[in-house]
């Protein structure tokens, strides 16, 4: 039967949802492997089997929003807030630039307020200023305006990352408060904002959340696949001691860290089978759940890797979820680290480049 499913994608034709679902559900280890093979295929012909480094910078961890399952939601009392000066986080982008990344992530918790919104227009017009237009930037900044999204595109972000978490709007109201900051609506229409900016556009969900079904993610599935997405950035929950969500669920035991971290690699090779050309990120919270998560992310289909280079005092009160990996390593470790690991699994890295996903040039033709 999965063979039967493996044979209808090498020969180019689409699965149905249902059939989609099944893959999504399989857990025989030989069918797994399967399937992960069949989305390694995928990858080699569409986007080569080249990782590209995205290096992140967590630059504050101050949220107006109130997510039932993050770390770094407001109401979160035991979290020490920080905020990066314009110094510190164009010194990290530059320790990306002279490392040869090619682009950065700037991620943060979400804030609206015009001085934040005008600092980051800062550090952009900086940062492009100072690597000779060189390094890409991608913005992880939330819900905002058409206008602000407009004000950092001109400062030199051309691609920005704003996970939807869950297409099921009733799931969504029951992962996050019901009130206008969380809404399902208003955030869908950032992504349709983001992507009239101009902005190369990536989004995703958590997998695994509770209550989520099968037919829910292959939902998201083909949401992504509908609003023709250039990067997908998914990962799996990790419940969070410090939340609402992970005081009912408990911290997850080896075993249910093995099955969630199978779901969420078969979700990334349904991904990469269904939208085949787009970038792909083999997220951090995979290797909170085994420590080759990531590389395992990369074999099952994904095609970008964002090493944390955050410094080191800092990325302990960037936790999202329980046991986020890196937080003791400098960045230096971290590159020579994942350097290591992806060599281990016989692919190479895209340094110095952008590493725009083909989607995205082909759409543009
Ligand atoms: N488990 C997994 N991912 C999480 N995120 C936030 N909290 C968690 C968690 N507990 C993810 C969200 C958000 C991204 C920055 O981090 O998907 O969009
Ligand atoms: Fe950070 Fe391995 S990737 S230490």
């Amino acid at each position: 039967m999965i063979t039967e499913l493996i044979d209808k994608i090498d020969t180019g034709d689409e699965l149905s949802p249902s059939e989609m679902g099944q893959l999504l559900e399989v857990t025989d280890d030989e069918q797994m492997q399967l399937l992960f093979d069949c989305a390694y295929r995928i990858k080699e012909k569409y986007v080569g089997n080249v990782a590209y480094f995205r290096g992140i910078i967590e630059c504050s961890n101050i949220c107006v929003k109130d997510c039932f399952y993050c770390g770094i939601r407001k109401s979160n009392k035991n979290v020490e807030r920080f905020v990066m000066s314009e110094d510190e986080m164009i010194k990290e982008a530059l320790w990306a630039y002279e490392n040869e990344y090619g682009s950065v992530v700037i991620q943060s918790g979400e804030r609206q307020d015009i001085e934040y919104i005008e600092k980051i227009e800062r550090v952009l017009y900086a940062i492009k200023e100072k690597t000779n237009n060189e390094l890409g930037i991608t913005l992880s900044l939330g819900e905002q305006t058409e206008d602000v999204y407009k004000r950092w595109f001109d400062a030199g972000a051309h691609r920005y990352l704003l996970r939807i978490e869950t297409t099921n709007p009733t799931l969504f109201k029951q992962i996050h408060p019901n009130d206008e900051l969380h809404d399902f609506e208003t955030r869908k229409n950032c992504l349709k904002l983001l992507r009239k900016v101009g902005y190369q556009v990536g989004t995703g969900v958590m997998m695994g959340l509770p209550n989520q079904t099968t037919e829910d993610m292959v939902n998201d599935i083909l949401f992504l696949k509908e609003i023709d997405v250039d990067m997908v950035g998914m990962g799996p929950y990790i419940p969070h001691k410090d939340t609402p969500m992970g005081k009912v669920v408990a911290a997850y035991d080896n075993e249910q860290k093995r099955k969630a971290l199978e779901l969420a690699l078969r979700m990334i090779s349904l991904v990469r089978i269904t939208l085949k050309d787009v970038n792909i990120a083999a997220s951090t919270a995979l290797q909170a759940l085994k420590h080759t998560g990531r590389e395992a992310g990369l074999k099952a289909g994904a095609n970008i890797i964002m090493p944390n280079v955050t410094e080191t005092e800092y990325r302990p009160n960037y936790q999202l979820y329980d046991n986020k990996p890196c937080t003791d390593e400098n960045s230096s470790l971290c590159r020579g680290c994942l350097s290591k690991r992806i060599g281990g699994i016989g692919e190479t890295i895209g340094f110095n480049q952008w590493g725009d996903s083909p989607h995205f040039r082909n759409r543009r033709k």
